[in-house]
């Protein structure tokens, strides 16, 4: 389980697993979820709602349990102002675990990318952990990056990548370049993970 102070990094080549094992571990563990979902990955397992019905959901629904995801095509018009608004909004929530997908749609825009990691810094000490999906590592913020707590690595082919997961962990990451499909590799700061 997670816990408040833990920033999950989710990563692994199309089709590796990430979604698949998010659900299962965060998704459907978490009483309190707030996701910014663009593909509704999370549809079945959470309420699919946009940006403006989840704002106007979380003053009640954010007393008690509850799971939200907002789904937002990529590449529509008004995706960074939203994906911001998402950030600000996750930002009022306590102990909510924050998900967010698709990581290298936001990394064009600077100011998605500070907010996403001002939310990797500060969303713990408002009790939320953060969880980050990316098909690379190098597609999160190395500002991000640094505040990586738990990794779960599907497979990675790409040099780049795998510097990126050897700095986070402090370990020699070759090995997620001959990962089986579907099989992560999974590091933890403080080795006491409890799945
Ligand atoms: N552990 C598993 N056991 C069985 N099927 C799996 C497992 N993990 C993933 N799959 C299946 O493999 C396919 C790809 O998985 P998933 O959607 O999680 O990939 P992904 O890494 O999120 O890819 P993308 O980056 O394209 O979103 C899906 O059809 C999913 O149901
Ligand atoms: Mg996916």
């Amino acid at each position: 389980m997670l816990q408040a102070h833990d920033r999950l990094l989710v990563v692994g080549i199309t089709g590796a697993g990430k979604s698949y094992w998010t659900k299962a571990h965060v998704v459907e563990r978490s009483s309190r979820l707030f996701a910014w979902d663009p593909h509704g990955d999370y549809a079945q397992a959470s309420v699919r709602t946009t940006l403006v019905g989840a704002a106007k959901a979380l003053p009640q629904a954010s007393r008690g349990n509850f799971r939200l995801s907002v789904v937002e095509p990529i590449g529509s018009a008004a995706f960074f102002d939203r994906f911001e608004s998402w950030c600000d909004l996750a930002m009022t929530l306590e102990r909510t675990t924050l998900l967010v997908e698709e990581c290298v749609a936001i990394r064009s825009s600077t100011s998605a990318r500070q907010k996403l990691t001002l939310l990797a810094t500060q969303a713990r000490h408002r009790g939320s952990p953060l969880v980050m999906v990316a098909q690379r590592a190098v597609h999160v913020h190395p500002d991000a990056r640094s505040q990586i707590s738990r990794l779960v690595a599907f497979r990675q082919t790409h040099p780049a990548d795998v510097r990126a997961l050897s700095e986070i962990t402090g370990k020699n990451a070759e090995g997620v370049t001959m990962l089986p499909r579907h099989v992560p590799w999974v590091w933890s700061e403080s080795d006491t993970w409890q799945k």
